[in-house]
């Protein structure tokens, strides 16, 4: 862990999910990783869990709707103004239609309505019927219009017996995303690492996410790629001052100014490429293309026959468009991709580096602890011919792109 989390102080606000528990190893992270923290609970919370074990484990003495009654305290001001950062988690939908609307009626969300703290961050876990009630959508939307930070809930066994969205959030990831938070807070954020906007006037053609390759209307071939790392890659190139054309298998949030494309198979990746490559000056192909794709999919779904009957799949290889690009590039234009490896990666990134012509690759063993597909974290080795590697992480994938994307400067600049 970064130094970013150090005395900073977190206001943990933890709401009655079943998820509550939770809030104890979460407040216990962050005092580990060097943060002050305090907690504020609904009493719905303290029927989850014992005020007197959050307060145990953050040294500090918990706000509870106990302080509330009858006193003329004004605790919930002092706290908010307190707060560097306000982490909601787990945030019920309750409580987020509360806050989204600027309710009062416990201290926890006094608290938080009479903080101006500069992060706001929310973990909402719920039943996934919740989740996907528009109201509550529409609730997120609002709390993300007001600055806050949405850490999606995720895919798992929920309290109710079946697998669903709804699950808080991985721990490790509310942590990144504060650290990352306070980071950008501190430092104004990537903007300010690209304060001069070197790539001003560039424009830069990104790919991200794992392709779909059809079998028949309703299926699909594809793999573990989340697409992070590619998106990310756009958010760093257009703070950078870059004109960015995202060209995504996988849809996410990603800022307004990212001309994004969806793309979902190989062959529609490498249509939205070559066309977005002719005005381009720099080619990022962060996807994890499928290498083969069925020879023809089917009109209709396809059917089960008898139970020992086989089925197979004729597939035929797709089109390389990593290669493609490298194989067509004009002068001046810079082709950097990666190399997913389970082993041997500086070689088979070094084979890549020539076979794809590249100008850089970036290698990672996705079998790396922090490393790979659908993880907030990455590892990278880049590798540029007649260059020693440059090892980076691990660390956010936002802050790899950025060192990425200050390589591909310093390309562009050397050519
Ligand atoms: O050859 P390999 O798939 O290992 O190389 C990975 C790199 O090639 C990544 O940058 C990926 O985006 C790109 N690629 C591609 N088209 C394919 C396969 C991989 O652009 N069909």
């Amino acid at each position: 862990m970064s130094g970013a989390l150090a005395e900073k102080n977190i206001l943990l606000a933890v709401t009655g999910g079943i998820a509550a528990y939770k809030a104890a190893e979460l407040s216990r992270q962050y005092v580990k990783a060097g943060a002050n923290v305090k907690v504020v609970m609904t009493q719905t919370a303290e029927s989850f869990i014992p005020a007197k074990t959050l307060g145990i484990l953050s040294k500090q003495a918990v706000l509870t709707d106990g302080d509330r009654d009858g006193s003329a305290s004004v605790e919930h001001v002092a706290w908010g103004r307190w707060a560097d950062a306000i982490v909601l988690a787990p945030a019920t939908a309750n409580t987020l239609a509360k806050v989204a609307n600027g309710l009062a009626d416990n201290v926890l969300t006094e608290t938080l309505l009479a903080s101006n703290a500069a992060v706001k961050i929310m973990a909402p876990a719920m039943n996934d019927q919740m989740w996907h009630n528009p109201a509550t959508q529409r609730n997120l939307q609002t709390l993300q219009g007001d600055g806050w930070t949405m850490i999606e809930p995720a895919t798992g066994f929920l309290a109710e017996g079946y697998e669903a969205k709804g699950r808080l959030a991985q721990l490790e990831t509310i942590i990144l995303t504060t650290e990352q938070a306070l980071f950008d807070g501190q430092t104004d954020g990537q903007r300010d690492a690209f304060d001069n906007q070197p790539l001003k006037g560039r424009r830069v053609v990104v790919t991200a996410g794992g392709t779909k390759e059809p079998i028949d209307p309703v299926r699909f071939l594809t793999n573990r790629s989340s697409g992070k790392m590619g998106y990310a890659l756009a958010e760093a190139a257009l703070a950078a001052g870059a004109e960015v054309t995202l060209i995504a298998a996988t849809k996410r949030d990603c800022s307004k100014a990212i001309h994004l494309v969806l793309a979902p198979s190989a062959k529609e990746m490498l249509t939205a490429v070559e066309e977005a490559m002719t005005d381009a000056d720099a080619f990022i192909g962060a996807a994890a293309v499928s290498d083969f794709a069925l020879a023809k999919p089917f009109d209709k779904k396809v059917k089960k026959t008898s139970p020992d009957a086989h089925f197979t799949l004729d597939l035929v290889q797709n089109p390389d468009i990593l290669k493609t690009v490298g194989q067509n590039k004009k002068s001046g234009q810079v082709v950097i991709g990666f190399a997913a490896e389970t082993n041997d990666l500086l070689q088979n990134a070094e084979r890549k580096l020539k076979s794809k012509q590249a100008d850089m690759i970036v290698a990672n063993d996705v079998l790396a602890p922090a490393a790979g597909f659908d993880k907030d974290t990455n590892q990278v080795t880049l590798i540029q011919a007649n260059q020693v590697p440059i090892e980076i992480g691990p660390k956010s994938k936002s802050a790899i792109a950025a060192d990425i994307i200050h390589q591909l400067v310093t390309i562009l600049d050397g050519q």
